[in-house]
Formats: C-alpha cells, sequence, structure tokens
C-alpha cells in the first residue's frame, strides 16, 4: 500500500448480504470501491456480534484492493495474529476497548499490517495525541459503534484537530458512520480522506443488480468535488 491523501471510499460489507460476502465484495469492487471495510463485533464491547478472523480469511480473495479490518472487540491483542494471519492489510482497534492501545499498535505492525485506531464519538482527538507515529489510520466515529444505518453524528472539529496534529505525516483519517451525499461533504472538507460507508452505498443494489453500488458511491464522490 502506497500513502495517498486523496479521497477513498470504503463501503462496508455489514450493509451487504451476509450470505453472499465474496460476490458483494466483487461487485462494489467492480464499481468502484478503493477499500473494503470489514466490520467486526463481539457482543461485549458492542452489543452486536457479527464474525471473526476465520470469515475475515474466507473473503480475502475476494478482495482485490485494501481489506481494512474494524475491530470492535475487547480484548484485543489475544485475537491480533488471527487477523493478520486472515490477510488483513489494515487492522484498527478502539482506544476504549483496553488500558494499552499503544502496545496494540505495536503488536499490529509486528504482525506486518497498517495500524488504525479509531475514536468514540466522546473521546476527543487528544487521546491519540502521544501515538500518532505509531499510527497508519485515524478512525474517526460518527456514529457510536454497534449498527449500520445511524444517523451521523457531526464530528467535523474533532477531525479538523486531528489534521492539524497530523501535519504532513503519511496517517489517513477515515470516518465512520452515516457517511452520504450529505455528510462526506463536511468530513472531506474538514481533512479525511476515507469515507467508510455501509447502507449509502449497498442501498437500493444486490450482487445481480450491482449498477446501483456505483451510482451510490458516485453520488458521494460528486457531492465532494460539488
Ligand atoms: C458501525 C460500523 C460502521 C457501519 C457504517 O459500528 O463500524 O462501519 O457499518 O454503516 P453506515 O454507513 O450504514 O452508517
Ligand atoms: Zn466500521
Amino acid at each position: 500500500m502506497t500513502f495517498d491523501r486523496s479521497i477513498k471510499i470504503a463501503p462496508s460489507i455489514l450493509a451487504s448480504d451476509f450470505a453472499n460476502f465474496g460476490a458483494e465484495i466483487q461487485a462494489v469492487e467492480a464499481q468502484g470501491a478503493d477499500w473494503i471495510h470489514v466490520d467486526v463485533m463481539d457482543g461485549h464491547f458492542v452489543p452486536a456480534i457479527t464474525f471473526g478472523a476465520q470469515t475475515c480469511a474466507a473473503i480475502r480473495p475476494h478482495i482485490k484492493t485494501v481489506m481494512d479490518v474494524h475491530l470492535m472487540i475487547s480484548p484485543v491483542d489475544t485475537y491480533l495474529q488471527g487477523f493478520a494471519d486472515a490477510g488483513a492489510d489494515i487492522i484498527t482497534a478502539h482506544v476504549e476497548a483496553g488500558p494499552h492501545i499503544h502496545r496494540t499498535l505495536q503488536n499490529i505492525r509486528a504482525l506486518g499490517c497498517k495500524a488504525g485506531v479509531a475514536l468514540n464519538p466522546g473521546t476527543p482527538a487528544d487521546a491519540v495525541a502521544d501515538i500518532l507515529d505509531m499510527c497508519d489510520l485515524v478512525c474517526v466515529m460518527t456514529v457510536n459503534p454497534g449498527f449500520g444505518g445511524q444517523k451521523f453524528i457531526d464530528m467535523t472539529d474533532k477531525v479538523r484537530r486531528l489534521r492539524n496534529m497530523i501535519g504532513d505525516r503519511p496517517i489517513h483519517i477515515e470516518i465512520d458512520g452515516g457517511v452520504d451525499p450529505t455528510t462526506a461533504p463536511l468530513v472531506a472538507a474538514a481533512g479525511a480522506d476515507v469515507l467508510v460507508a455501509g447502507s449509502a452505498v449497498f442501498r437500493g443494489g444486490s450482487v445481480s443488480d450491482p449498477a446501483p453500488y456505483g451510482a451510490n458511491m458516485k453520488a458521494i464522490r460528486d457531492a465532494i468535488s460539488d
């Protein structure tokens, strides 16, 4: 992965057909997805359970772009090897998931993956001030994690603050939750470059009719360049 700060859309397969991940990934990549966002939930750190490393390994061969694994789990460290073995390009852990985010980021990089840190809406940008050099990505949650299809919580001030803190360093700012053509321009203007979108991408389409996926992503991109 080479670093690039242009806008990237990362569809979350949380909003796709769980019985058909492989075909859904192929369809949304063919329609122009830049990365594939994979939401892992444990029913403990967040209320819902999705899937774990075995499912990530099964879908990996279908991903040609970037496998962006968002861990909404606690504890984290004991599971990292499994997600690295599954072929994750980026592994993101929550700063709220435990007392040792510094060690977690070290572990992720030691496993050969890019390291991301995610911030819940209630956590300030300053929480990552002392670990930025250990991060390849900061994920700003614009919903409380746990479910797709929630209403966007405006975190543009936090994004702007992070953008200033990061400066020239090769660190992505990712936005996750409630991203659509209305909200994407706000966070893009504030300095975000990776936009996760679940419902706003998969809405109206299917594996047998994937054109809406492309139209939905185009609507987000067009809204940003307006
Ligand atoms: C929320 C997940 C998100 C979610 C986004 O806990 O981390 O990635 O799938 O879904 P939308 O775009 O529908 O808000
Ligand atoms: Zn996510």
